[in-house]
């Protein structure tokens, strides 16, 4: 029977009671499972590593959320040889079988919806709105996979008299998943399920700072049916995603994250070891540092809120993210007032509170990298807003939101992605400007624009070169099939999670043509 047609998964309402009593208990049957210890599972067995590491609550530094056996480069190697193994029987099975192992696993998330949030809230410091999305979005992207796998598995069929012509695609084979912390499900799940449903088995390296959630992922994937071996997750640190980049019998690597990590894959994979038979095709989604330009006509109250949640949300840390905002002289000095007064408002404090806007950042390193923009921010323009976090700084990684206004578009702060709390505001005297702004840096991800003029946002759709646009809106929170999210330039290789052209990055085309 035909699947109903896609449809994004709505979010979770708390402002329903019954909705935040479920997340309460969710988080309080997490915390009791802190401190547990996981193995390394390959192939239905465990591997003792000798070594452990631990991920820990970023709000709460002493917390530690889960212990882990490390993946060391040889694990990876047996990984590999796994799912070479088992690539012939998992992409000799019928797409829709594939498919309906997504299927399966989207409905599963369903039912755990309030559980994954709930570890993104304590492994990761989100809060539970933004946990909630993500989960959402890692169903989206099982729903929308399975049916883009189905689809393309119809192929195409160009008969004339005489001669058949059938366009097929077959899975590339062994597909490397390097994704980030800052959406530990979704970017994972997305990854991962687009490199399964086009039959290419999986060896998945988690970032270390997530790894209780990417192995949450494996547990669903096999209880959804997915065979042992066609999927490996490997929680351990970067020499675990070398062993993998480097292995001459990867096929396809599939990153998520800092654009020189990417870049640095991309140079590797580019050279074939001796004896390697292929071409390793790279799909990086790397950073950004992007701009929203609010218009002289702009609706403030809009503009406001808009920015505010873009550049603030998860605490500025989306490759999406507003890290800029350029404004137009004639509303600058009232648009830079009601932002400071409105960021000033925002709650800062745990995850695991309802109320809280402001999370924590990931980490101890990611906090000192954040402070030290502060202090180059203070050089390059006026700190209009510095919220001191208080005593929350001895409990986890806490940096309170700044905004440096008055900053000149070539400096650091206006062009070097920060991944935090921080926002620089710029000022043009048209829009003309404010275009080269926005454009005149090495990212092409995300950009907005609040205005009210048709034909200034004519312009700007025209102009200003990123991957997704968002025009009276905030840039952050694609949604899966509506908005098919990545970047150019330095922010990625051009490819668009959650749209149509997605699946074909993992697969092979074939033409059979036979004469009749
Ligand atoms: N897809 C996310 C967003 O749009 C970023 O990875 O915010």
């Amino acid at each position: 029977p035909a699947l109903p047609p896609f449809q994004n998964e709505p979010p979770v309402d708390f402002t329903r009671p019954e909705a935040r009593a479920a997340m309460s208990e969710a988080l309080r049957v997490v915390r009791d499972q802190f401190g547990r210890f996981y193995p390394l599972v390959l192939n239905g067995r465990e591997v003792a590593t000798g070594v452990e590491f631990t991920s820990t609550d970023p709000g709460a530094s002493e917390t530690i959320v889960g212990r882990f056996a490390q993946a060391r480069p040889l694990d990876a190697r047996d990984a590999i040889s796994i799912a070479r193994e088992r690539f012939g029987a998992w992409s000799a099975t019928p797409a829709v079988d594939r498919a309906s192992v997504l299927l399966k696993a989207a409905s599963l998330m369903r039912a755990k919806r309030s559980t994954l949030s709930a570890w993104e809230v304590y492994e990761c410091g989100k809060p539970w709105r933004e946990a909630d999305g993500d989960v959402a979005e890692a169903i989206d992207f099982c729903e929308f996979y399975a049916r883009e796998m189905i689809r393309l598995a119809e192929g195409r069929h160009r008969d004339v008299p005489g001669e058949t012509n059938a366009i097929e695609r077959i899975a590339r084979g062994v597909a490397a998943v390097i994704p980030p912390w800052n959406f530990p499900l979704a970017i994972p799940t997305g990854m991962t399920v687009a490199a399964l449903v086009a039959g290419n088995t999986v060896v998945l390296k988690p970032s270390e700072r997530s790894p209780r959630i990417a192995l949450l992922l494996a547990e669903v994937l096999r209880e959804a049916g997915l065979p042992e071996g066609v999927l490996t997750v490997l929680p351990g640190f970067g020499d675990v995603g070398k062993a993998l980049v480097d292995d001459p019998r990867v096929n396809l690597i599939a990153f998520t994250g800092s654009r020189d990590v990417g870049l640095e894959i991309n140079r590797k994979a580019a050279e074939p070891a001796p004896g390697q038979d292929h071409v390793k095709r790279v799909i990086a989604e790397m950073g950004g540092k992007n701009a929203i330009i609010v218009d002289d006509d702009s609706d403030l109250d809009e503009a406001v809120v808009g920015v505010l949640q873009s550049a603030f949300g998860y605490a500025g840390q989306k490759c999406s993210a507003c890290s800029r905002v350029i404004v137009l002289d004639g509303i600058y000095d009232a648009f830079v007032g009601r932002l400071v007064d409105a960021a000033r408002a925002l709650p800062v404090g745990p995850a695991d509170n309802p109320d809280t806007a402001v999370g924590p950042v990931i980490d101890a390193k990611a906090r000192e990298r954040i402070e030290g923009y502060k202090t180059i921010a203070e050089g390059e323009g006026d700190v209009v807003l510095s919220v001191d976090v208080g005593s929350l700084a001895a409990r986890g990684n806490y940096v309170g939101p700044l905004i440096v206004a008055g900053v000149r578009p070539d400096a650091r702060i206006a062009q070097e992605e920060v991944f935090g709390p921080v926002l620089a505001v710029l000022r043009a005297c048209n829009l003309d400007e404010a275009l080269r702004i926005a454009n005149g840096t090495v990212y092409a991800l995300t950009g907005g624009l609040y205005s009210r003029s048709p034909a200034n946002i004519d312009h700007v759709k025209r102009e200003f070169r990123v991957g997704n646009l968002y025009v009276n809106r905030p840039i952050t929170g694609a949604l899966v099939d509506r908005q098919p999210f990545g970047g150019f330039q330095l922010s990625g290789i051009g490819t668009k999670a959650g749209g149509t052209d997605y699946l074909l990055e993992f697969l092979l085309t074939r033409t059979i043509t036979e004469n009749t």
